[in-house]
């Protein structure tokens, strides 16, 4: 059965310096999803590369007539960043499959028969990896879809048997000044969340929101530190980790 990563932008990039990638934790990630014997399928966050641009040009997740060169640049940003991962993914003798959200999305809703196809070539030995975008709406609009959706959406349709979010953190913390680690969690529990404000999809916020939705389809949904990445190969391989398990 399939397994869905998200590596959130903040373990691929350092999200606070523009346009920097965290070479050492995707080269680190690579080396250890070697060890990952089961079908996998990778979603990449933006962090200081689609974040920085949206930012710069003032986006949103909400559709809208935005700046045509910041769409440009947007996503350019994200093909460049993608690039990097899945040269570092061959170096290591991976089988990155790169996916574009547009393949599967028609305007804001997924193409079914498309997402199963990429469950598919996952079964087949490839690691399909897909990635936050910016895309066209109607009417000249465009909106931002964020990798925490992507994972949604597939969790929603592929049904994998497990959803993990990769972080720079050890998963969700109570609080920002204690940092207790919370190691489950259920959506009727309301906890502070501090953003990182450089990010137009809401950051941790919307990780939660998402994750909620995953999990109340009765997936389990875990948010594990992923610039400690044998955590990620514990958790896709059935072992216990330090984490915060959504329920
Ligand atoms: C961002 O995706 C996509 C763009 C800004 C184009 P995410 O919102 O999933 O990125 P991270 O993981 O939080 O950086």
């Amino acid at each position: 059965m399939v397994s869905l990563l998200k590596l959130g932008g903040s373990v691929i990039t350092y999200k606070e310096k523009p346009l920097t990638l965290n070479i050492d934790a995707i080269d680190t990630i690579c080396r250890n999803l070697k060890h990952v014997k089961k079908p996998l399928i990778i979603v990449h966050g933006g962090g200081s590369f689609g974040h920085y641009y949206s930012l710069k040009y003032n986006m949103h997740s909400k559709p809208d007539r935005y700046d045509i060169h910041g769409v440009s640049v947007v996503r350019c940003s994200m093909i460049e960043l993608n690039n990097y991962i899945t040269s570092i993914m061959v170096r290591h003798n991976l089988n990155p499959y790169t996916i574009h959200p547009l393949t599967f999305m028609d305007k804001d809703k997924p193409i079914i028969d498309k997402v199963k196809e990429v469950a598919r070539l996952s079964e087949e030995g490839l690691i399909p990896i897909t990635h936050g975008d910016i895309l066209p709406t109607v009417d000249k609009n465009y909106y931002i879809l964020s990798g925490d959706e992507i994972m949604s959406i597939f969790a929603n349709i592929i049904k994998p048997d497990k959803v993990i979010f990769a972080l720079n953190v050890d998963g969700v913390y109570n609080n920002m000044n204690e940092k207790r680690l919370i190691r489950e969690i259920s959506a009727e529990e309301s906890i502070e969340i501090t953003d990182v404000h450089a990010d137009v999809t809401g950051g941790m916020k919307r990780k939660l929101r998402e994750a909620f939705k995953i999990a109340s389809n009765g997936l389990p949904v875990m948010f594990v530190n992923g610039l400690k990445s044998e955590r990620i190969v514990k958790a896709l391989n059935d072992e216990a980790v330090i984490c915060t398990m959504v329920r």
